[in-house]
């Protein structure tokens, strides 16, 4: 029995129920997100984009001295923020190699278009599968390593397992590496919940798509109009949760478990923590993990931060 059975099933049965928010990334996932970050109130992507637009010069600057350098980032995704960081170092004459990780094939396989077409002289080395897997099949090359976590996915790790992630980031970095965090930052909480409880629906289209893929991979029979999205913001603590809400009182099946799953009407599935964070926050983790802030780049409103640590001698 595979891991989305075992968590599925699992998840179900707690009370509160919940799914995780991992298992959005399918290709389907991953297609109804690259329309997510086209939102104009999804105002992450261009945030972090900007960031990269306009910073990615002090970015290398602050990476200094520099020969060589190996690219790891984890959750690549489509890479379009990442191209504007290897196009500066490729112009710098830095030799530069990129390892994206990332779940979707099909997203790396695009990626892998999009590189060989706007930066063909990059060499890149994509690499498919849960990042804690594919970590260790790194291969060593370049004297410094920059690993990249962008796009505010750490948000999605509920403390403590956002501290548990970035320590095993360290301790796949070696003294003198770097670890960039992208994250989204703490602003008007009106701003926030906008961003998740968009007009159009494509995030409640991103949340039913996790039941459309139970029924896909794991032979279930949820009904996906019986189905609905919520989103709640907590200004106090930064966190954003996301909800399915069942419309109905109703079961669903499980056909290779053989097992039910009942939903009384209005009960919800927590899918999704969208964590919004303090830069004081930020530093904390780094430190928690033997990572020390370099510098925090952010846009001109402050609303993103793509902090940039290092590893110290212990
Ligand atoms: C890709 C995890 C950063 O939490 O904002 C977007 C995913 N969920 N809309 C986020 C997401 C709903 C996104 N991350």
């Amino acid at each position: 029995m595979n891991d989305f059975f075992k968590d599925m099933d699992m998840g179900l049965r707690s009370d509160p129920k919940r799914l995780s928010s991992k298992y959005f990334y399918d290709d389907q996932g991953s297609r109804i997100f690259q329309e997510i970050m086209a939102l104009a109130e999804y105002y992450l992507t261009n945030k972090e984009e900007e960031i990269f637009i306009k910073r990615s010069h002090e970015i290398i600057e602050a990476l200094k001295p520099l020969k060589a350098l190996d690219v790891v980032e984890l959750g690549a995704g489509d890479g379009s923020k990442t191209k504007l960081l290897l196009g500066e170092l490729l112009r710098q004459h830095v030799i530069t190699r990129f390892l994206p990780i990332d779940i979707s094939a099909e997203a790396l396989v695009s990626l892998e278009r999009t590189m060989r077409n706007d930066l063909p002289s990059l060499q890149v080395n994509a690499l498919v599968g849960d990042y804690h897997d594919v970590m260790d099949e790194l291969e060593v090359e370049a004297p410094t390593r920059l690993f990249l976590f962008l796009g505010s996915n750490i948000g999605n790790y509920p403390p403590p397992s956002n501290q548990e992630l970035i320590r095993f980031v360290s301790s796949e970095m070696r003294v003198g590496d770097f670890l960039m965090l992208g994250a989204d930052l703490r602003k008007h909480p009106a701003i926030i919940r906008k961003a998740y409880d968009d007009s159009q629906g494509v995030t409640k289209r991103f949340n039913l798509n996790l039941l459309a893929r139970m029924n896909r991979e794991l032979g279930m029979n949820f009904i996906m109009d019986q189905w609905d999205f919520y989103c709640q913001y907590d200004p106090l603590n930064g966190e954003l949760r996301s909800f399915l809400v069942s419309l109905e009182d109703q079961m669903a099946h499980c056909r290779p478990l053989n097992s039910d799953y009942h939903f009384t009407k209005n009960e919800v599935i927590w899918t999704e923590l969208s964590k919004k964070y303090l830069l004081s926050e930020l530093e904390e983790l780094g430190k928690g993990a033997g990572l020390t802030v370099i510098s925090h780049f952010m846009d001109e409103d402050r609303y993103f931060s793509d902090s940039l640590f290092k590893k110290e001698e212990l």
